[in-house]
């Protein structure tokens, strides 16, 4: 959606990842893959594992109490905070009042959405949206995934994919510079859930000794169709987002795309008309982190210097749902 002007603005982020790096070669010590096929099908070289103490709102405060602090926030002065995760860290209540006591943000309203990888981008657009009705002048958006809690390690098709992580960003009402969110494209497709999902474990299908023993709760996927939908949906996502920012690609400096596969990535950026030296890649490192990837991408890459003041950035998401979207952003 095009905004005359942009309405809010990330003012810092953080991140959090786990210590313990888990590489390939560490996967194909335990089951039938090597580093070669991982490595040459995904970009993926190792991804970090949580220890079993270590949930979805611990790694999520740790990524907000960094973006809090950077911002000069007291958590006290939050609003509102969004949380994305695909993996709470129990049913109820939500990992958001989890993170919301864990920080002491007693003011905020806390809830969390699901929108598989692209719940950073979902989230931000929820903060935007409040901010701009004028219902609080601070938001925290956090996204925090412990990915290795839901896949199963005796698929090796999923299981080498995924990592865990956490990202969080503080915004706020723009301020008048132009700095902020100058567009943002969402989009989701219920038809295909089936492509990338959990089958039981929820409320149709309670866990039972027999959903245990299939193992229908962990997560399933359709590689290759996930594959060409992500491609197809992040680069028309793009175009739509560069379009109504009232940009072309070479107005953009960066590109951060959720980091599932080195290809997909390669793809996006290609029919977004962005060359490989503006696009921003960790999944090397980290795996898919599903919607923290996205966050920890964007505090690497200010750390790193590459985001400067004024600076046009793209980010695009592809996920379960199926979800998926693109925003522009100017900092
Ligand atoms: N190690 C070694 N071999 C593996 C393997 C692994 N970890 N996982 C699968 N294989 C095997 C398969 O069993 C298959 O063997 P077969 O030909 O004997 O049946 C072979 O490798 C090829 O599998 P295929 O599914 O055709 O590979 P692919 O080129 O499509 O790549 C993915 C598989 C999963 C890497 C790819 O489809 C993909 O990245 N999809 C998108 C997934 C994604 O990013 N999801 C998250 C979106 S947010």
């Amino acid at each position: 959606m095009r905004h005359p002007k942009p309405l809010a603005e990330i003012v810092s982020t953080g991140r959090y990842v786990p210590s313990n790096v888990v590489t390939n070669d560490d996967l194909a010590a335990r089951m039938d893959t090597s580093d070669e096929w991982i490595r040459t099908r995904t970009g993926i070289r190792a991804r970090r594992i949580a220890p079993d103490q270590e949930g979805a709102a611990h790694m999520g405060a740790a990524a907000a109490r960094i973006a809090l602090e950077r911002a000069r926030v007291d958590p006290g002065e939050v609003d509102i905070l969004v949380l994305s995760t695909a993996t709470p860290d129990r049913w109820l209540p939500s990992t958001a009042c989890d993170v919301q006591a864990l920080l002491g943000c007693t003011n905020a309203v806390a809830f969390d959405i699901m929108a598989a990888c692209s719940g950073f981008i979902y989230g931000l657009s929820m903060a935007e949206g409040y901010l701009a009705a004028g219902r609080g002048e601070v938001a925290l958006v956090v996204s925090t995934e412990k990915m290795s809690s839901i896949v199963d390690w005796n698929d090796r098709s999923t299981c080498v994919l995924f990592g865990d992580g956490a990202g969080a960003a503080v915004v706020k009402p723009s301020n008048g510079s132009g700095r902020g969110i100058l567009s943002s494209h969402l989009r989701s497709d219920g038809n295909l859930a089936q492509l990338l999902w959990r089958p039981a474990g929820g409320a149709l299908t309670p866990l039972t000794a027999d959903v245990l023993a299939k193992g229908d709760h962990f997560v399933r996927m359709a590689g290759r169709e996930v594959f060409k939908n992500a491609v197809r949906s992040m680069a028309e996502a793009s175009h739509a987002a560069l379009h109504d920012a009232g940009l072309t690609a070479a107005d953009v400096d960066l590109l951060v795309p959720h980091q599932a596969n080195l290809r997909i990535i390669d793809a996006t950026a290609k029919y977004a008309g962005i060359p490989p030296e503006k696009v921003f890649i960790n999944l090397d490192r980290y795996g898919n982190m599903s919607s923290a990837s996205i966050p920890v991408a964007l505090d690497e890459a200010r750390e790193q210097g590459l985001i400067g003041q004024g600076a046009n950035v793209l980010t695009a998401a592809f996920g379960a749902g199926l979800t998926w979207g693109a925003m522009a952003w100017r900092f």
